[in-house]
């Protein structure tokens, strides 16, 4: 398996020095590892499964469409936590989502540092290192631990949202607003029942296509910020333990506009 491959990669890359470029602003960071991990997961399941599509971070950055087509499709993200990863701070995934008939069918999402395996299967539940994933039952903000991501952008009108997202939620008492920098391990504690919400605008497709699986396969509910249903290409989201919790977030948040991955 090319799996402690790239899992030796990583970590080595992590402790070096590393030539780091931006994408679409100052924060949006990637790195040589970045584009490495990328090629060689494709390439492997290329060789495996043929006809098969990919959408890709980094394949993605460089100019590819993002189209989810009915073709069975895997969704990479080689290093969630780029910024992460850049500064040594030890939250960095690897997370790949694969979807039939544009239906998310399974995903896996592997912590890098703490070598913790999460997986969802549709049907089948979520389980991480073998245990059963249980979201946390809680409906009320105000009992609440809420994730978030900050998202790309700076500009003195989305930081104004983001951070009057944040103000909202404690302002309605939540127990606290967390921002770890991989917006995959984020999910991924929601899945295990140690956060109640995750909100976010400006996250991918490739961030949220393994997540969604582990997430609702942990009982829990993935949705748009609007309360409608989640839109993988629509670059927000709201999850939650319970639905009462998820609509409580929707309802909160002013939506901040990064456009679709599907219309770049
Ligand atoms: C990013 C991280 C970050 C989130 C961004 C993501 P990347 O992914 O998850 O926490 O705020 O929206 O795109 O660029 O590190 O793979």
């Amino acid at each position: 398996s090319p799996a402690p491959t790239l899992l030796a990669i990583i970590r080595k890359a992590l402790s070096e020095e590393k030539r780091v470029s931006t994408k679409t602003s100052a924060a949006d960071l990637v790195t040589e590892t970045d584009h490495l991990v990328e090629g060689l997961i494709i390439s492997e399941l290329q060789k495996r499964f043929p006809s098969h599509r990919f959408i890709a971070e980094e394949a993605a950055a460089a100019g590819a469409k993002c189209v989810l087509t009915p073709s069975p499709t895997w969704i990479v993200d080689p290093i969630d936590g780029t910024c992460n990863f850049v500064h040594r701070f030890p939250t960095v995934a690897v997370s790949i989502g694969f979807a039939v008939n544009q239906e998310l069918e399974f995903g896996v999402i592997y912590h890098c540092t703490e070598e913790r395996l999460y997986t969802g299967r549709r049907g089948r539940g979520a389980f991480c290192n073998g245990q059963r994933l249980r979201v946390s039952g809680e409906t009320d903000i105000s009992k609440a631990l809420v994730l978030t991501e900050i998202g790309p952008k700076r500009d003195p009108a989305t930081l104004k949202l983001f951070l009057s997202n944040m103000e909202r939620l404690l302002h309605a008492k939540a127990h606290g607003v967390r921002v770890i920098g991989s917006s995959t391990l984020a999910l991924c504690h929601l899945a295990s029942g140690a956060a109640d919400a995750y909100y976010q605008f400006g996250l991918h497709c490739w961030d949220l296509a393994a997540a969604t699986v582990i997430i609702r396969e942990a009982g829990g509910i993935v949705m748009d910020t609007s309360g409608g249903p989640l839109d993988l290409m629509s670059c927000r989201v709201v999850a939650a333990g319970t639905r009462e919790m998820a609509t409580l977030i929707a309802q909160a948040l002013q939506t901040i506009n990064y456009g679709r991955d599907d219309e770049k």
